[in-house]
């Protein structure tokens, strides 16, 4: 698996200089809702991520926010965000990263998030201890929620916000403090170091949790995903350092 995991993290850091140059460069946008943008760079970094993984890999497929390549039904499929925080990129808020995973036969084998701006590179393996920039990390032991430090995302549908609003107030009020920070791939990262205590989101895409869902298993922590019934190809995710009680059904 070392070569699938080699590969993961060369394209996580060619992606992460691509977008390292790009943030101090005019932005140009694609297209624009009311509470996401989609820009050209994000189309641009998964270019690049498909030629480097399937170029040494060319029986495996990727599945990205910016699209699909190869086989499908193929064993081996690379689950990519190549821009996550796509939103705070544009507005020059410098915390985005790079997220790569290896899905085999639908479990999750390998998984590197890189985050370009203060050169952090998290990376797991199936059946092995994570790593930030080499060094092996756990979860947090924080059991108590009044302890805990939260991040709460609202996703991008006026329906994920109603959704999201009335759980963030209540953890509010609950926990020592909630955070909004904009990339759900680094708020799985932290929840994996120990950063962060719990994730919660309700309307999240595969690629967006991915990678970060193997670094908190292998951390010692876990990831509770379930289908939207009413959105196609969303979940919603609780992940946890597996002991603070959230209190949450
Ligand atoms: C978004 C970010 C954001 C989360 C959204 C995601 P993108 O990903 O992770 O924090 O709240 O649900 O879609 O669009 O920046 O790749």
């Amino acid at each position: 698996m070392k070569h699938y995991r080699d590969a993961a993290e060369n394209a996580a850091r060619a992606a992460g200089d691509l977008l390292r140059t790009a943030f101090h460069m005019p932005r140009r946008v694609n297209s624009a809702e009311a509470h996401d943008i989609k820009l050209a760079i994000d189309v641009e970094t998964q270019e690049l991520i498909t030629r480097l993984l399937l170029e040494e890999f060319p029986q495996h497929s990727l599945y990205g926010e910016e699209g699909i390549t190869g086989d499908q039904s193929s064993e081996h499929q690379w689950v990519v965000d190549p821009l996550d925080g796509t939103v705070n990129f544009f507005y020059g808020i410098p915390h985005f990263c790079v997220s790569i995973a290896l899905r085999w036969k639908n479990e999750i084998i390998v998984g590197v998030i890189y985050d370009p701006v203060r050169d952090e590179l998290w990376t797991g393996q199936k059946g092995e201890a994570p790593t930030l920039n080499g060094t092996p990390f756990r979860v947090s032991d924080r059991a108590d929620l009044a302890e805990a430090v939260i991040s709460v995302g609202l996703s991008k549908t006026g329906e994920t916000i109603r959704s999201g609003l009335p759980l963030l107030q209540e953890m509010a009020h609950r926990a020592r403090k909630c955070r909004l920070l904009g990339s759900a791939a680094l708020d799985m990262a932290y929840v994996a170091c120990g950063r962060l205590d719990a994730y919660i989101e309700q309307g999240i895409s595969l690629w967006d949790i991915a990678a970060g869902w193997i670094l908190i298993e292998t951390a010692g922590g876990v990831v509770d995903m379930k289908p939207r019934t009413d959105m196609k190809d969303r979940y919603s995710v609780i992940a946890s350092n597996g002991v603070v009680n959230l209190g949450l059904k």
